[in-house]
């Protein structure tokens, strides 16, 4: 039986990317959205995915849409927490509701959809959650202290979590990609985003691609050892 799994932020970006290649590994995927429902549709119509609407924020919205999805394709054994907005600014311009969207997004996202689906997976004895951090949850980035936050917290979220699931066959671990060229990087003024680039050893943006394919090596029954690790996966930005 294909494993079933959810990649929030699923039809976009990097969620797009690592919902193809665990579709393309013999997953059944089912991909989140949040907003652009044009777009999912386009990405379902080409790639046979499908798509569903919540909002990862909205604790009830999970709870609900998770067992929508367990009634119509079976019981969830695999999510990816990758679903993640942007709400850059310097502190002292920046307001509670860019602080609280980001808090109640990105780390609450994982919260809720972990409450949703892990009960299950520890359960039957076999899970995988991926949490997709970020370098800059890692090591700080001026303008962003609500996603830098958010991030560091996914990471701590992933270890703590990662204990609890270990001996009933869940395994919880973190990506902490680097800049990636997707909509959310490009929306970095150019200025900004040349100077961080030219601070990247391996000299590029990395691709969603390359995100993706951490995230099926941590989903795969090879990696049944690893739970509770950040892989980071930034062209050498940031070393750790
Ligand atoms: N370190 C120190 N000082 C900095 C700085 C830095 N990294 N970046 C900017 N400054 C300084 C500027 O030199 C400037 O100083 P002066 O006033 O003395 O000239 C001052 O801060 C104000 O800079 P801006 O004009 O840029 O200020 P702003 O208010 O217009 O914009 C900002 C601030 C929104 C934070 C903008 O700089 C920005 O967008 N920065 C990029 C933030 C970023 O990297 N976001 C990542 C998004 S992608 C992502 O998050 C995915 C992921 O996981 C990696």
């Amino acid at each position: 039986m294909a494993r079933v799994a959810i990649v929030t932020g699923g039809t976009r970006g990097i969620g797009a990317a690592i919902s193809r290649a665990l579709k393309a590994q013999g997953a059944s995927v089912i991909a989140n959205f949040a907003g652009n429902a044009e777009k999912a549709q386009a990405f379902s119509a080409e790639t046979g995915i499908p798509a569903r609407c919540w909002d990862v924020g909205d604790h009830e919205a999970c709870i609900a849409g998770c067992a929508e999805v367990a009634a119509e394709f079976g019981p969830i054994d695999i999510v990816v927490n990758n679903a993640g907005v942007t709400r850059d600014g310097v502190l002292h311009k920046m307001t509670f509701e860019d602080w609280n969207d980001v808090m109640r997004i990105n780390l609450g996202g994982c919260f809720n959809m972990a409450k949703a689906t892990f009960p299950g997976m520890r359960e039957r004895g076999w899970g995988r959650i991926i949490n997709i951090g970020s370098v800059n949850g890692q090591s700080g980035q001026y303008g962003q202290v609500n996603y830098a936050a958010a991030k560091s917290g996914i990471h701590g979220f992933t270890k703590a979590l990662a204990q609890e699931g270990a001996k009933y066959g869940v395994t919880v671990n973190a990506i902490a990609p680097g800049y990636i060229d997707t909509d959310m990087v490009a929306a970095v003024p150019a200025p900004v985003l040349e100077k961080i680039v030219a601070k990247i050893p391996v000299g590029r943006l990395g691709h969603a691609e390359e995100i993706a394919r951490g995230v099926v090596f941590l989903t795969s029954e090879d990696a049944g050892f690893v739970t509770g690790s950040t892989m980071s996966i930034n062209g050498g930005q940031h070393m750790y």
